[in-house]
């Protein structure tokens, strides 16, 4: 079975097609990117696919199933969507202890992910403290908590500097190889063409072309596509 399929999947707001007809299948051990401009309809792809906003058509399934219906929600998927929700006067251990207790998850994760992300020395400074690239690895800490086997990650790279970068990278490529999958979304095309075995991209909602990295880099140029679309779509709409 697949870590996420998504199949036929459309939402609209107002009659606007935000994203339409798309499918994606992300199998455990692949790191899959979604790749487009902005307003190409990747949040609101993660968005559905989280539980977040109902689709207007098509499915969106994390291990067969719709996130609402999941047993164990925290320990099947671990989400970054965007680092603003935090409350500055918190730390950032008290953050990850009062997310630890909600899900009813071991207390001692939150140890566990900060050293993970690299964040124990600022663990005990108040978030409004940290800067981009230490609140980005602070989400992705509580993506980590409930030790999923799948994770979805909207722009995690935001902020991050070539150390984290490589960081990112490696800790989504051994999230992998222990039988992980991941979809990442990104506009950024190197962050994708690093991290990424499969990519699918997606212009003003809809997929444009998919498939390994590999073959699309040597069949299509995925540069030479991504550049094309990103001139003549202008992603927003
Ligand atoms: N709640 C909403 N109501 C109305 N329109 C929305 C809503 N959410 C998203 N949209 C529209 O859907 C389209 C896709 O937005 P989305 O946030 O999914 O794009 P994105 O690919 O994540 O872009 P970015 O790279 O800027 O993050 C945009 O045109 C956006 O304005
Ligand atoms: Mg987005």
């Amino acid at each position: 079975m697949p870590a996420i399929q998504i199949t036929g999947l459309r939402k609209s707001y107002g009659g606007f097609d935000a994203v339409r007809d798309v499918d994606l299948t992300v199998e455990p051990g692949r790191v899959v990117g979604l790749l487009g401009p902005n307003g190409a309809g990747k949040t609101t792809t993660l968005h559905v696919l989280l539980g977040l906003a109902a689709p207007t058509a098509g499915q969106a399934l994390v291990q067969g199933r719709r996130h609402g219906d999941l047993d164990d929600p925290a320990r099947t998927v671990g989400a970054l969507l965007d680092a603003g929700g935090l409350h500055p006067g918190r730390t950032g251990r008290d953050h990850l202890r009062i997310l630890t207790l909600a899900a009813g998850l071991p207390a001692g994760r939150v140890d566990d992910v900060l050293e993970i992300v690299g964040m124990t020395p600022a663990a005990d400074r108040r978030v409004r403290t940290y800067s981009l690239g230490m609140r980005q690895r602070l989400g992705l800490a509580a993506a980590l908590l409930g030790d999923p086997g799948v994770l979805v990650l909207d722009e995690p790279a935001n902020g991050l500097d070539p150390a984290g970068m490589r960081w990112l990278r490696e800790m989504l490529r051994s999230f992998a190889d222990g039988g992980g999958a991941v979809l990442l979304a990104s506009h950024v095309l190197a962050e994708v063409t690093q991290v990424a075995d499969d990519v699918v991209v997606l212009g003003q909602g809809r997929v444009i072309t998919a498939g390994p990295l590999d073959e699309l880099v040597r069949d299509a140029s995925l540069e030479d596509v991504y550049l094309d679309l990103t001139a003549t779509t202008a992603g927003v709409r």
